[in-house]
């Protein structure tokens, strides 16, 4: 498996951690994370800056919910790129006529495929889930049409722990992509850093060892709005500290559950939560 896909073992772990807490805002039974991610995830991040970024739990969260609310507003159709070892289609109670699709490197869907013959979980998803194997910093559309994608029906999109890792014109090309698969009514959530994470003194030993690794973050939004709104989305953004204390001139929809103020929230300010909807 590639460097890039032992990142999805990382955010199973981080989702794992937050499993045990008893303020937790996730519950995750299916991390589906080897001994050996867990390990990197602790030595690399947790160890470094005194605590598991809840950024991970929070967008699983929220992208928990802006699943269940796009279905209960009839949305028949998620697409999640880069999905990794996610297993929201299984946790999950989706409507048996939902698509789901998984996108991501082939070599982590054949390991993720591996681990999931091994677990004890139950591993029946209401939906109809559909695994797409394609690299989504090269040409996907094709790929992702031939699973089966309809394009004429709204699309919930689902962008999570992806766009840091591509540089700021494969993010730019993705999105267009996303925008011109997106029939009217679709939806969009995702998130990326804000490029003062590049110079915070706390996360630069995390940074060298991301790069030491080879999966070094290689973009960053200073202003997610603006960037999808010139594709076509109309989008709003949070922190999660924005999520923890909301502002009054940009509060968080209904449907986004409170998250709780913890010690792990204070120092939360350097990645944005995105939710957008065709413009
Ligand atoms: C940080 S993980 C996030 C996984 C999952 N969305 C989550 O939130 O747990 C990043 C994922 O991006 C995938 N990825 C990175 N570059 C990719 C590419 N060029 N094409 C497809 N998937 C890619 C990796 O394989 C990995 O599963």
């Amino acid at each position: 498996m590639q460097s890039i896909s032992s990142t999805a073992g990382w955010t199973a772990a981080a989702r794992e951690l937050e499993n045990v807490r008893a303020d937790r805002i996730l519950e995750d039974p299916l991390t589906l994370c080897t001994d050996a991610e867990r390990r990197q995830w602790q030595e690399v991040v947790v160890s470094v800056l005194g605590y598991s970024p809840p950024v991970v739990a929070v967008r699983a969260r929220m992208g928990d919910e802006a699943v269940k609310v796009a279905v209960d507003e009839g949305v028949r159709q998620v697409v999640s790129l880069a999905a990794g070892l996610e297993s929201r289609a299984f946790r999950l109670q989706l409507p048996t006529e939902l698509l789901y699709m998984e996108v991501d490197l082939p070599a982590l869907l054949e390991a993720r495929n591996q681990r999931l013959a091994r677990t004890r979980h139950s591993l029946r998803p209401g939906c109809r889930r559909v695994e797409v194997a394609a690299d989504l910093s090269g040409p996907w559309r094709q790929h992702v049409e031939d699973a089966g994608f309809d394009p004429e029906a709204p699309t919930l999109w689902l962008v999570e722990g992806l766009l840091p890792y591509l540089d700021a014109g494969a993010c730019r090309t993705l999105l267009r992509t996303v925008r011109e698969m997106s029939a009217p009514g679709s939806r969009l959530w995702c998130d990326h850093v804000h490029p003062d994470v590049f110079t915070a003194s706390h996360y630069a030993p995390v940074l060298t060892s991301l790069d030491e690794l080879g999966v070094l973050w290689a973009s960053g939004w200073t202003d997610p709005r603006a960037q999808l709104t010139a594709e076509g989305w109309d989008a709003r953004s949070w922190t999660v500290e924005e999520l923890v204390f909301p502002r009054p001139d940009n509060p968080p929809p209904a449907w986004m559950p409170q998250v709780p103020a913890r010690a792990d929230t204070s120092d939360s300010g350097y990645h944005w939560l995105i939710w957008a909807h065709t413009a």
